[in-house]
């Protein structure tokens, strides 16, 4: 349903989206995760015809985003990251307006209003003017705005950001819920969790590039299906370097106080002869813990941090 091949953006020396290739297949939510400044949404400025890519190709059902814009802007709801909503106007005019940009006739809009209102919950506050709406029910209105023409493939950038948990959850519940009929979703995120509730597949994105892509299931297998073991202490990098060096693991994360490890080959070395190890190198240990690898240690692993909310 989309594909992307080799697209880039520069700015200057800056390399803002760098030779990204990737397919959304029909009915996928596909996530974007990565940090701010990931070059997320310019990624999906360049997907949905807004901004000239210096390089690559944007192909959304059979139309090239570039040769024929105008099919394949129709194809395609933007629910951008910043708000695009008219604060004095209420959230049925907004909708009128949008929709009327996008050439929805006024019969049409009509019916569409009422369903989406309905769909994202603000059925109840339709006449009231946008400034007097919270964070989450801006968030909502401005996802309803993306939907107004049917579009087949939606591009969400950080639908959830800004607000808190509770209306975090009730926007994911909508997404789902599009998704579930059958339309194409690309969202982005830096919600590791978001990410991994529900997206069908992800491409873990950083500087610019695409790291990895796939389901969390076969990005986990990135870092092996064993255990990752947690050490807190007062030790020094260095140190732990040093004491471990020829022993069997393989470091994930590894700073003063803190070092995040696989055990390669179980085979004689297992967690009993790495602390062992430590304490012959007298290697203070405060707290050890086992973890399954998760979608944060797949990411640590590719990124070399962290992604903090
Ligand atoms: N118009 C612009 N001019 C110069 N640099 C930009 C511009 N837009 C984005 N950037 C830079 O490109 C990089 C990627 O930005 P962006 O796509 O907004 O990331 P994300 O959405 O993942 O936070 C950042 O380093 C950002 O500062
Ligand atoms: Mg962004």
């Amino acid at each position: 349903m989309i594909t992307v091949e080799n697209l880039s953006k520069r700015y200057g020396e800056l390399r803002a989206v760098d030779r990204i290739s990737f397919e959304v297949q029909k009915g996928e939510l596909f996530g974007f995760l990565g940090p701010n400044g990931a070059g997320k949404t310019t990624s999906i400025s360049m997907i949905s015809g807004l901004l000239k890519p210096n390089e690559g190709a944007v192909r959304v059902a059979e139309y090239d985003v570039w040769e024929n814009p105008k099919q394949a802007k129709q194809l395609m709801g933007l629910v951008p990251q910043d708000l695009a909503l008219y604060e004095e106007f209420s959230a049925m005019e907004n909708l009128l307006f949008w929709g009327g940009l996008y050439g929805v006739s006024r019969s049409k809009l009509k019916k569409n209003i009422h369903e989406i209102l309905e769909r994202v919950g603000l059925a109840g506050r339709a006449k009231e003017p946008v400034s007097r709406f919270s964070g989450g029910m801006k968030r909502r209105l401005n996802l309803a705005i993306g939907l107004i023409h049917e579009p087949k493939i939606i591009l969400l950038d950080e639908p959830t950001v800004g607000i808190d948990p509770q209306a975090r959850n009730n926007i994911l519940d909508i997404i789902r819920e599009i998704a579930r009929e059958g339309r194409t979703i690309l969202f982005t995120t830096h919600h590791l969790e978001e990410a991994e509730k529900l997206c069908d597949r992800i491409a873990i994105m950083d500087h610019g590039r695409i790291l990895q892509i796939g389901s969390v299931n076969e990005l986990a297998r990135v870092v092996g299906d064993k255990d990752i073991i947690t050490i807190r202490g007062r030790f020094s990098a260095a140190q732990i370097n040093e004491c471990l060096s020829e022993c069997p693991i393989a470091f994930i994360n590894l700073e003063d106080n803190l070092v995040k490890l696989n055990i390669k080959e179980e085979n004689g070395f297992g967690i009993a002869s790495l602390v062992t190890r430590l304490t012959q190198y007298k290697i203070t240990i405060e707290d050890l813990s086992l973890q399954k690898p998760t979608l944060e240690s797949v990411f640590l692993k590719l990124t070399g941090r962290e992604l903090r909310d």
